[in-house]
């Protein structure tokens, strides 16, 4: 299975190395060899039909911050479209980090490989809180796969477990804590005491937050997984627009002091019932949502079964990788039928 990798930031080149620690048990247990045979960032590309040695490449891109520069196989300013449209492979990993404004760079990347009937793997949630519905349809005309895992909950499968383990039941509603940024951030404040700013390096630190961190702070991150959530699993067209957003800068110690008084602790929630919101909210210590440091969970409030809680590890390199590593598997296993 031959992939093009675009953005090698911090997921890529930890699917990289999952990718070569996992060469054999791949091979063993789904009975295939993933391929890179190219990878893109903002400087150039770097192609190797045969499937480029990815120890060469995370070394290069790690030393220089370019995978252009590679001697042999560095392509200086050739761009993702190029790319996409000239190699041949069967799928495209999507992992820049993309503009809430537009869905940019991403949702060209996801447009061009669409259109070049190439199965698409995205991490990037920009493009589907701006896009969405046309995306999904856009694949679906060109009989392609549209996976996007990594999107929500990262090394937790959210999106799964609500897509495909309520099968005749119905999700009614949903609250979750979407982003993992500002549960640390939040964590911090009420535990330690710790200034907002001081939490949130420290959350950039361990790699968690977004490249733009006001996406996590302002409650942009959180809406965009709502978004993908509504759309996915509610079966409700929706955008980024639909959403209404308040993020975590106006919590104050005050607020957390009260809340701690409550025997309950601030989260920033973001929630799907009549009206899709993200809003800081006091969550009882005993609710199964209290979730602290870095996690994610979700509940799904469900027809049959009442309440059903999935908690996890949320983004962070390894964590998003693993997401994408289950949507190349699901893209082979299709291709292979
Ligand atoms: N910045 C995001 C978070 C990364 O903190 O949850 C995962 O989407």
């Amino acid at each position: 299975m031959r992939m093009i990798i675009v953005g090698f930031g911090t997921v890529g080149q930890s699917l990289a190395r999952i990718l070569q620690s996992k060469e054999e048990q791949l091979l063993i247990e789904f009975g295939f060899h993933p391929r890179i045979v190219a990878l893109v960032d903002r400087t150039g590309a770097m192609i190797d039909p045969g499937g480029l040695d990815l120890n060469r490449a995370v070394t290069v891109k790690q030393k220089t911050g370019s995978v252009a520069q590679d001697t042999k196989l560095g392509r200086q300013g050739m761009g993702a479209k190029e790319v996409i449209e000239s190699v041949e492979a069967e799928a495209v990993l999507e992992l820049t980090p993309s503009n809430i404004a537009d869905g940019e760079p991403g949702l060209s990347h996801i447009k061009a490989a669409l259109r070049s009937r190439r199965h698409v793997i995205t991490a990037s949630k920009a493009p589907l809180a701006i896009a969405m519905p046309s995306l999904v349809e856009m694949a679906s005309y060109n009989n392609v796969l549209l996976k996007f895992s990594g999107s929500v909950g990262g090394g937790t499968p959210i999106l799964d477990f609500a897509k495909k383990c309520f099968s005749g039941n119905k999700i009614e509603s949903l609250r979750g804590i979407l982003n993992g940024t500002t549960n640390y951030i939040l964590t911090r404040m009420m535990e330690s005491n710790a200034p907002m700013d001081a939490a949130l390096k420290e959350a950039q630190a361990l790699g968690y937050a977004e490249a733009d961190p006001s996406y996590d702070v302002d409650g942009v991150d959180t809406a965009s997984k709502l978004v993908i959530l509504m759309n996915w699993v509610m079966g409700r067209e929706s955008s980024i627009k639909d959403v209404e957003i308040e993020g975590i800068r106006k919590v104050t110690p005050q607020d957390l002091e009260q809340a701690r008084r409550k025997n309950s602790h601030i989260k920033l929630v973001g929630s799907i019932d009549d009206e899709i919101r993200v809003q800081p909210e006091q969550i009882p210590r005993t609710h199964p949502l209290c979730i602290g440091g870095i996690l994610n969970a979700v509940s799904f409030k469900t027809e049959l079964t009442g309440e059903v809680t999935i908690v996890g590890k949320g983004g962070g390199g390894v964590e998003t990788a693993s997401a994408v590593l289950r949507d190349i598997v699901d893209v082979r296993r299709n291709l292979a039928r």
